[in-house]
């Protein structure tokens, strides 16, 4: 029968046997798939594996700090930390087509990821946190078909866009290709992930920049990033965090008037948006309790300068998307 530490003690030696001496990359998402990736390997090779984290700068409030923090205090895994806040702002700039946006983030990704595995290499590998779904659906023909043969791979990131230049060249390292998404978390939490970790909502590849409608600035940002933080804290607080498949707020770039104090307000309306899914195909709008909408909106409209109206979004899937862009 398949137990979590058998398949830690036998990914170990696997890992051992394929990479020998060699270097291998990995890029952190933050997920249960490449944090458990990357615990795995770091037993396995210790200082030959090097762990990246890209920071675009559409993650959630403290999430970055958060993520490096865990795998250096707790496991004691150097994370290298690539700050590209500036230049994935920049490459949206101006961009209101959501379409536009994700492929433009998509590409900026391909190339920091270039240029710092070029800076940071060489290496002969890459680790991967493909799944077997991943595997049966895709048969997958950038797995090589002779074991150690040299191939161009895509990376798999949440970004739909194309793969790594052809001089830049890997063989793939995927412990966890033989897992369903629910056996990774059964790992992850016997290696002492947290839950929080473990149990984390899809999170989309292009971050907050697609929950900013239209264009997307720094100052949206910073409003967007409190208003959503507002939603995890209080969803947390009563204990409700696994009951959503998502839980999160959107901005939406108009303004709509209010009226605080004696004073006329002129802000940007913020969306809730909390549903029930099985596997994000279809969803239903969550019925929460009315008090639960009552606090956030307290709290948003009076912690988050920029914002004076929050609304619930009462859409299923479909018809709406769970997105909103
Ligand atoms: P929609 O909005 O299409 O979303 O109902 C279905 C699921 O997919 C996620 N999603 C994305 N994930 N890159 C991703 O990695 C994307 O561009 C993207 N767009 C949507 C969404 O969060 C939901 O879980």
């Amino acid at each position: 029968t398949w137990t979590t530490a058998t398949f830690v003690e036998e990914s170990i030696k696997e890992i051992r046997n394929q990479v020998g001496e060699r270097r291998v990359l990995l890029a952190l998402s933050g997920g249960v798939d490449s944090s458990t990736l990357a615990f795995l390997l770091h037993k396995a090779i210790g200082d030959q594996l090097t762990c990246m984290f890209i920071d675009q700068g559409f993650m959630r409030k403290y999430e970055p700090e958060r993520l490096v923090k865990l795998f250096h205090e707790q496991f004691h895994i150097p994370v290298v930390y690539v700050n590209a806040r500036d230049r994935f702002l920049a490459q949206i700039d101006g961009i209101t087509d959501p379409e536009e946006k994700r492929k433009r983030i998509g590409h900026e990704f391909i190339r920091v990821f270039e240029e710092e595995s070029k800076r940071l290499g060489p290496f002969d590998f890459l680790a991967q946190g493909t799944l077997y779904p991943d595997v049966i659906e895709s048969a997958d023909t950038s797995i090589p078909s002779q074991p150690g043969q040299r191939v161009a791979v895509k990376i798999k990131s949440h970004h739909n866009v194309g793969g790594l230049p052809d001089d830049l060249c890997f063989k793939l390292v995927e412990p966890l290709r033989k897992l369903f998404k629910d056996e990774v978390r059964k790992v992850g939490r016997s290696i002492g992930l947290p839950e929080e970790i473990v149990q984390r909502h899809p999170f989309p590849g292009p971050g907050l920049a697609i929950r900013i409608l239209g264009e997307v600035t720094s100052e949206r940002l910073d409003i967007l990033r409190d208003a959503d933080y507002v939603v995890r804290q209080e969803i947390n607080r009563q204990g409700l965090y696994h009951d959503f498949w998502q839980a999160f707020a959107v901005l939406l770039p108009i303004r709509s008037v209010g009226v605080m104090g004696d004073q006329r307000t002129y802000a940007y309306p913020i969306v809730l948006r909390l549903v029930s899914s099985e596997d994000g195909m279809t969803a239903d709008w969550s019925r929460v309790p009315y008090d639960l909408l009552e606090t956030i909106s307290n709290r948003i409209v009076n912690e988050v300068r920029g914002v004076n109206r929050v609304v619930y979004d009462i859409t299923s899937k479909p018809p709406g998307t769970i997105e909103w862009e």
